[in-house]
């Protein structure tokens, strides 16, 4: 069966990342909902039907599933109304901007029968998938710690229209845009919940009023230790995507997987001699491959791993700590 998409917000992620996807996966894109004039042309050119809103478009037609990629700000309105119309929806990253927005949106999804989740889609990285099974096969021995470094440069200029820089539209600044997805994937590398989560910000470089960088640490309830830094203060050409999992009997370094393309290096280091290999994984396949394929068959009904109540757990736990943080700076 090919996927027939609907798209609410048609900017930088949903046409570079999303859309391709969606036709690598032999799906359609066929509906596009965005106001702006410049989406809706790029909508138009890949043979979709464009709405200026979610309300026009699922009067007018019938999608199997809808890919949310408004402005956090914007994700609560289009999600409520998307889960009033029945549609399994995929919202991106941060569930909403506010914790209290969040948790309207999983109360409103409750009883759904269709599925409804959040786009973290460093979990379909092959890089990511393959190590998991490493770890799940003891090539580590016991993990003990998640060591992650997720950065950017998000100079005032970044985009037209730079909602990133509003603490209204995004919710915050480099923490709640980069940080929900080191802390997502490291509960899915562990197949655990964070437990205990505490973390600094600073406004240390860029104008604007949103934080450019965060530190965070916590344990996992297994007992493992993660520390995250997220920033929007690195130059892009310094290393700034690297993860590394740390245990009894070696390492395993995913170097430059984190974030939208595919490829990157998987390197295992052993313990006991120090000798380092490369692991093989698909490098063909960037991360929203996976994610639209799925989220795809969780519409058909098969098994998926979605789930809305504990996203709401993880931003609980984000929520409190950046309140804190938000309060020393
Ligand atoms: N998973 C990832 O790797 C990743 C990467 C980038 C962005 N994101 C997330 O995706 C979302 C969008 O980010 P972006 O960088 O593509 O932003 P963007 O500004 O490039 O695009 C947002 C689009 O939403 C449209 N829009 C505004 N109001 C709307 C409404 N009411 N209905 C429909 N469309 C509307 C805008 O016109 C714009 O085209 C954010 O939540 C962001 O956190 C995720």
């Amino acid at each position: 069966m090919v996927t027939r998409w609907g798209i609410a917000g048609f900017g930088w992620v949903a046409r570079d990342y999303m859309a391709p996807a969606i036709l690598a996966s032999g799906g359609r894109v066929v509906a596009v909902a965005d106001p702006s004039e410049h989406a809706q042309e790029s909508a138009r050119r890949l043979g979709a039907e464009v709405f200026d809103d979610l309300g026009a478009m699922t009067a007018s037609l019938d999608i199997d599933a809808l890919y949310v990629a408004t402005p956090n700000h914007l994700h609560r309105p289009v999600f409520d109304q998307a889960v009033r119309a029945g549609l399994p929806t995929l919202c991106e990253k941060p569930l909403a901007g506010t914790l209290a927005d969040a948790a309207a949106m999983v109360e409103s999804a409750t009883g759904l029968r269709a599925p409804c989740g959040t786009a973290f889609d460093q979990r379909h990285h092959p890089a990511h998938r393959t190590l998991k099974e490493h770890l799940r096969a003891g090539a580590i021995g016991t993990p003990t710690a998640v060591r992650i470094v997720y950065g950017c440069w998000v100079g005032p200029d970044w985009s037209d229209r730079n909602w990133r820089a509003d603490p209204e539209a995004a919710g915050g600044g480099a923490a709640i845009d980069l940080a929900l997805h080191g802390l997502d994937l490291t509960q899915y590398l562990l197949d655990d919940e964070l437990a205990l989560l505490t973390m600094v910000v600073q406004k240390h470089v860029h104008a604007y009023p949103v934080e450019d960088g965060a530190m965070l640490v916590g344990r996992f309830g297994g007992g493992v230790l993660l520390s995250l830094h997220v920033s929007y203060n690195c130059p892009e050409a310094l290393p700034r995507r690297r993860l590394e999992v740390v245990g009894t009997s070696g390492s395993i370094s995913a170097i430059d997987t984190m974030g939208q393309t595919r490829g990157g290096r998987l390197i295992r280091h052993c313990g006991a001699t120090g000798r380092s290999i490369d692991i093989e994984f698909d490098s063909s396949r960037c991360p929203f491959l996976g994610q639209v394929e799925a989220f795809a068959a969780a519409v058909r009904g098969e098994p998926h791993d979605y789930d809305l109540s504990r996203d709401l757990r993880l931003m609980r736990l984000f929520d409190r700590s950046y309140q804190e943080a938000r309060a020393w700076l």
